[in-house]
């Protein structure tokens, strides 16, 4: 299968998913490019590293939010992938975008959904006081880290967590989540159906 993966940020999720295919021939997909919002960010350095095409494109230069849909949607379809994989990416997708790859566009997410989505997952959940969270991989639809669920990991609360050391060890369970997620979902195919996704 073709990936095209999002990224805004470090891109340690992009890395594993590299560093997998890399590792196992049989993984079944490959990334063909990665795409980003920004500039100048750790991620975009990893795909130029790895070979790989790389395209930005920013909201500031587009007329709106609609035109800056449009012209993702264009340039993740330009490299025609199988799976759109949102790892890091952070801004939502309109309708552009999920009219052309709804049900093929995987994010994801440093909480156990439905409980705190949005862009502080993390933060919020430890200001909230529990004691186990985790990570969520979905399909992206209309709403915010409100799609279908694929998979969870668990990470428990240390007392002495901070924002960043509880994010760190979420991302190491994270990162393997959605690299074995993907690969299934490539190498098994699957079905959404409301709200369940079943992979053979
Ligand atoms: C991940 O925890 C992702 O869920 C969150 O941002 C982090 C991205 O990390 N939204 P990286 O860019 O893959 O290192």
């Amino acid at each position: 299968a073709r990936l095209v993966v999002l990224v805004s940020g470090s891109g340690t999720n992009l890395q594993a998913l590299l560093d997998r295919i890399a590792a196992d021939p049989g993984y079944g997909a490959r990334v063909v490019a990665v795409g980003a919002d920004r500039e100048g960010i750790a991620g975009l350095e990893r795909a130029e590293a790895a070979g790989l095409p790389t395209f930005v494109c920013r909201v500031k230069d587009h007329a709106d939010r609609d035109a800056w849909d449009r012209a993702l949607t264009e340039a993740v379809a330009a490299h025609e992938p199988d799976l759109v994989v949102s790892a890091g990416f952070m801004k939502i997708v309109g309708k552009h975008f999920l009219d052309r790859f709804g049900g093929r566009l995987v994010n994801t997410h440093p909480a156990l959904l439905p409980s705190f989505p949005g862009a502080h997952g993390v933060r919020d959940a430890l200001a909230h006081g529990v004691k186990v969270t985790g990570c969520t991989v979905h399909f992206v639809d209309n709403g915010v880290d409100t799609g279908p669920i694929i998979a969870q990991g668990v990470v428990e609360v240390a007392p002495d967590d901070t924002e960043e050391t509880l994010h760190e060890r979420i991302k190491q369970v994270e990162r393997t989540l959605l690299v074995d997620v993907v690969g299934r979902l490539a190498r098994e195919g699957y079905r959404i159906d409301g709200r369940k996704v079943l992979v053979p």
